[in-house]
């Protein structure tokens, strides 16, 4: 049966136009011109999914969204967002009322089939999870991977104080997993010897990775995070090849853990990207910097061709360093064309004592700013 696409538009070309391409693409189109008559034909058509502008004259589009959002029939309905070129406060207001993905105006028609394909995609995988989950001891928790375009930008310190600052509210529920075997950096920043978890795990030949042997793997810190770590022996850089050891430990993890915290470095390597399609939420970390910039952009517009939206994505802005050449977040944003989520600010004397100590940043110093932001971080996922 044909997917059923709503599109809400107080534009009659763009109406007709989008509409007559979806519809040559196999999909039924129902149309509204109305803001008010847009959210009625969602809640009598329960489309697969539903394109909708933001401005228009008597409900506008954020209106329509939270009424979307706030009926259980149309709650969980994908929804992408047409916004004017530019106007990142509109993404901003767009992304905290609940949108999963933008499209700017206007639109090249192959960019709006891709999106509009890859979010149908990608909300049929997960509507198939849920109707046979594999190994399921109880419900899928919240998997969030840590990643950036570059090395050095924080990654691991973002994932190491990220799971320390959910376990303050989700006490025994977090897990924290370092998937760069070869170059693991979890076990030395928390002063753990013992580090062959993970690579136990993906040299298991035969028979397949158990939940019971992810379980194993797993070790306890004194805060009361489990964490699976990575050994730093150079020779093991190859085993992130073991795709569906990897595949299958993620699996695992997301049935162990309420929360589970992933750091995935800075290669969008194959295995990667089969562990990135399982994540349920994606952090970047970025600094203000305009070549890493750039190279954080060319990574978000490849992630957005793959099956995560770009709701579920959020970019961190990390400041490891003070300086006058440095970018401003508008800039930032504006480049990037979407927007920050959240910021760690400078704290390099920190950064050092909790090297030192083998200790979370957020541990060392219990209050204060950077507290404040992991504070922030956290909420994103944890409401
Ligand atoms: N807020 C901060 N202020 C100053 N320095 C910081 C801050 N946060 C992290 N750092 C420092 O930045 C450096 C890089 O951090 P980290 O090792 O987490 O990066 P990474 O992206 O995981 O790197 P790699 O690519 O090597 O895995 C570390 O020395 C860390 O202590
Ligand atoms: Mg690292």
């Amino acid at each position: 049966m044909a997917e059923k696409i709503l599109i809400v538009d107080d534009d009659r070309d763009t109406l007709r136009l989008v509409g007559l391409l979806l519809q040559r693409k196999g999909y039924e189109i129902v149309a509204a011109e109305r803001g008010s008559q847009g959210l009625e034909k969602a809640f009598q058509e329960t489309p697969d999914l539903i394109l909708l502008d933001v401005m228009m004259p008597d409900m506008d589009g954020f209106e329509v969204l939270r009424q979307v959002r706030g009926n259980p029939k149309t709650s969980n309905i994908p929804i992408i967002m047409f916004t004017a070129k530019t106007q990142v406060d509109d993404k901003v207001a767009g992304f905290e009322a609940g949108a999963d993905d933008y499209l700017t105006k206007p639109t090249h028609p192959s960019e709006l089939t891709a999106r509009v394909k890859a979010m149908l995609a990608r909300t049929t995988q997960r509507k198939g999870s849920e109707a046979a989950p594999e190994k399921a001891v109880g419900e899928r928790g919240v998997v969030v991977g840590v990643l950036s375009a570059k090395g050095g930008l924080g990654v691991t310190t973002v994932a190491i104080n990220l799971a320390f600052t959910l376990q303050k509210t989700q006490a025994g529920h977090v897990i924290l997993a370092d998937f760069r075997p070869g170059n693991g950096f979890l076990s030395l920043s928390l002063g753990f010897k013992n580090q062959t978890g993970l690579s136990k795990l993906l040299t298991k030949e035969g028979a397949e990775v158990s939940i019971s042997d992810v379980q194993s793997a797993l070790q306890m810190t004194d805060a009361g995070v489990r964490v699976l770590l990575s050994s730093y022996m150079p020779s093991d850089i190859k085993l992130i090849e073991a795709a569906d050891q990897l595949v299958s430990t993620v699996r695992h993890l997301s049935y162990l853990g309420k929360y589970v915290v992933l750091d995935l470095g800075s290669a969008l390597t194959p295995s990667i990207q089969k562990v990135i399609d399982l994540c349920t939420q994606l952090i970047i970390i970025t600094e203000p910097v305009e070549s890493s910039i750039t190279q954080t952009k060319a990574l978000l517009d490849e992630l957005s061709m793959q099956i995560l939206g770009l709701g579920n994505i959020h970019v961190v802005l990390l400041n490891r360093i003070r300086s006058e050449t440095h970018m401003s977040t508008r800039a930032v944003q504006d480049k990037l064309g979407r927007p920050v989520s959240a910021m760690i600010s400078p704290a390099p004397e920190l950064a050092a004592t909790a090297g030192a100590q083998n200790a979370p940043m957020i541990v060392v110093q219990k209050e204060g700013l950077i507290n404040q932001q992991y504070d922030k971080l956290a909420q994103l996922f944890s409401k």
